[in-house]
């Protein structure tokens, strides 16, 4: 048989069609991974059928609880999604954690591939004292705070004074300023949630520093992203032109993406408030932020009663090598910067699901080839878990169609076996039914959805998230 290139031609599709019964496909999370995964597995075999499990009764991941609620456009890709989940050979059922309602081996059993695609839950820790302190939360718990994430609800950040330092130099870092900084008018028309937008109309804070370990030449962040920060209402950029000296050169020959963006800095660095390109509103404004480079945090420095956040002592540091691969090697120096809110933005993490998967602690993924999980015949995975906590959605599609593709091209080899029909849901259901688990449907999350639309229509929001996950069983009579 010819090999099959890791693009689906139209005589593959038609080989599937007449050659293999059914497949029942399972994948773990309704994130864009999940999402995507089922897209192209759907469009590219006629027979297939695949199950989406959701841990939570609402869909869509990071697409709702992280992208930024000023970004409503990259929140468009719901669109796609729905179209999927609407499928009559694709069934949405929220409500089930996997590893906890069900097991991965019980899934196995139903389905003949599942393909993990659970994204990353936690955050990468500082592991250095003084990390537990009040006044100290991780950007990813703070960003689940403002979208409605149910499980940060809680959090209740201490908002009352007037620097923050973000350690980290990555988009979410960029995200978590823009928000403590953004004029609440701009909030307000946004789907962030009501009672975060009520604490942040009392924040005191007015200064926001970013906090990276290495240099400029380094930054996670992308150039749009700045671009938004610099042009922000109503907040000053303060950059320090001793700390691009020199770098106008260095980049010259750089990629583009990279040349543009130490460009971007350099040019910010060097206006003086009142100068043309700075507008007028810029220079008189009240809030503040910015970069500082080769600063590594080492201790979270306790007030005088021990009990919160009054600074960070950082270790200074210098580079070696250059590029993307420079590092961060401490001079010997330190310097503690003052603030009363320290938010950690250095990644995420995915978690292990069950002891049935493999799992590499090291790289924090599930180890695979192609999405194909290593050592587990008819497992795969996909999006953050396969690759790690990085790439924005269009990364994370492209990696999904690959795991996909996989997929298509075991059940085309014989490596998945379908001669033996599985139950899928059939036998799923019956086991979380004993287990007393509910399943939410889609045409169950389109009510939320219509609710959470209607109440955010008399505050003049896209939204009104319903952040308490009983309140959403109760609105579909669960
Ligand atoms: C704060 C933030 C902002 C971002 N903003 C942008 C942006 O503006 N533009 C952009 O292009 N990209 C953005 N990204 C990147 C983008 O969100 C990711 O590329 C993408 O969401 C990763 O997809 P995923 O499906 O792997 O993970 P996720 O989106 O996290 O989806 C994983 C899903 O699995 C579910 N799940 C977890 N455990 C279980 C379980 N045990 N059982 C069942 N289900 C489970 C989760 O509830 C979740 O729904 C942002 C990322 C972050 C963190
Ligand atoms: N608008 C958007 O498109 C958008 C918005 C949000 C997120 N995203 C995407 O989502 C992904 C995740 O974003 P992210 O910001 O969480 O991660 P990220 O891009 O990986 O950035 C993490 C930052 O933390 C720093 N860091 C890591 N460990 C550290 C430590 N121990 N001490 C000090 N600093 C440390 C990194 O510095 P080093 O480089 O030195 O390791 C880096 O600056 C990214 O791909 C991002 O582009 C996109």
């Amino acid at each position: 048989m010819a090999a099959v290139g890791r693009c689906a031609s139209p005589g593959f599709k038609r080989w599937l069609s007449s050659q293999a019964r059914a497949p029942r496909v399972c994948v773990v999370g309704s994130g864009p991974a999940g999402f995507y995964t089922a897209q192209h597995i759907l469009k590219h075999h006629d027979l297939a059928r695949v199950d989406i499990y959701e841990k939570l009764p609402v869909p869509f991941g990071l697409v709702r609880f992280g992208v930024a609620p000023d970004h409503p456009e990259v929140k468009n890709v719901i669109n796609t999604f729905t179209h999927t989940a609407r499928s009559d050979r694709c069934a949405y059922y929220g409500n089930v954690t996997v590893g906890r309602d069900v097991t991965v081996g019980e899934l196995q059993q139903a389905y003949h591939a599942v393909v993990l695609s659970y994204g990353a839950e936690d955050n990468r820790v500082l592991g250095i004292p003084g990390e537990n302190l009040s006044g100290v939360y991780s950007a990813r718990a703070f960003v689940g705070w403002y979208n409605g994430l149910p499980e940060n609800q809680d959090l209740k950040p201490d908002l009352s004074c007037e620097t923050a330092l973000i350690l980290g130099h990555g988009n979410v870092a960029l995200d978590v300023a823009r928000i403590l900084l953004s004029p609440l008018d701009l909030l307000r028309k946004t789907d962030i949630t009501d009672s975060s937008l009520a604490a942040l109309a009392c924040s005191k804070v007015k200064r926001v520093w970013l906090v990276g370990r290495r240099g400029p030449l380094q930054v996670a962040f992308t150039i749009k992203e700045l671009r938004e920060m610099i042009n922000l209402p109503g907040a000053r950029p303060v950059l320090d032109p001793a700390d691009f000296a020199g770098l106008g050169n260095a980049v010259k020959d750089a990629p583009r993406p990279r040349k543009r963006l130490t460009e971007l800095m350099i040019k910010t660095a060097s206006e003086k408030p009142g100068e043309k390109t700075v507008a007028a509103q810029v220079a008189a404004a009240a809030r503040e932020w910015g970069l500082r480079f080769q600063r590594s945090p080492q201790e979270v420095l306790p007030t005088a009663d021990g009990r919160r956040a009054r600074g960070v002592r950082m270790a200074l540091t210098q580079l070696e090598g250059s590029g993307d691969s420079a590092k961060a090697v401490p001079t010997g120096d330190v310097e503690e910067l003052e603030c009363g809110l320290v938010l950690s933005s250095i990644g995420y993490q995915s978690l292990p699901l069950d002891p049935a998967v493999p799992f590499d602690p090291q790289r924090g993924i599930i180890p695979n080839s192609s999405g194909r999980v290593e050592g587990a015949p008819g497992l795969y995975c996909s999006g953050w878990v396969k690759r790690g906590p990085t790439g924005v959605i269009i990364t994370t599609m492209n990696d999904s169609f690959d795991t996909a593709q996989s997929v298509l091209e075991d059940l085309q080899a014989g490596v998945l076996d379908v001669s033996a029909s599985r139950e899928g849901f059939g036998a799923v259901g019956s086991i979380l039914r004993s287990r007393g688990v509910r399943p939410v449907s889609f045409s169950d999350w389109e009510k939320i959805d219509a609710a959470e639309v209607a109440r955010g229509k008399a505050a003049g929001k896209p939204r009104e998230k319903i952040v308490d996950p009983e309140e959403m069983l109760q609105l579909i009579g669960h």
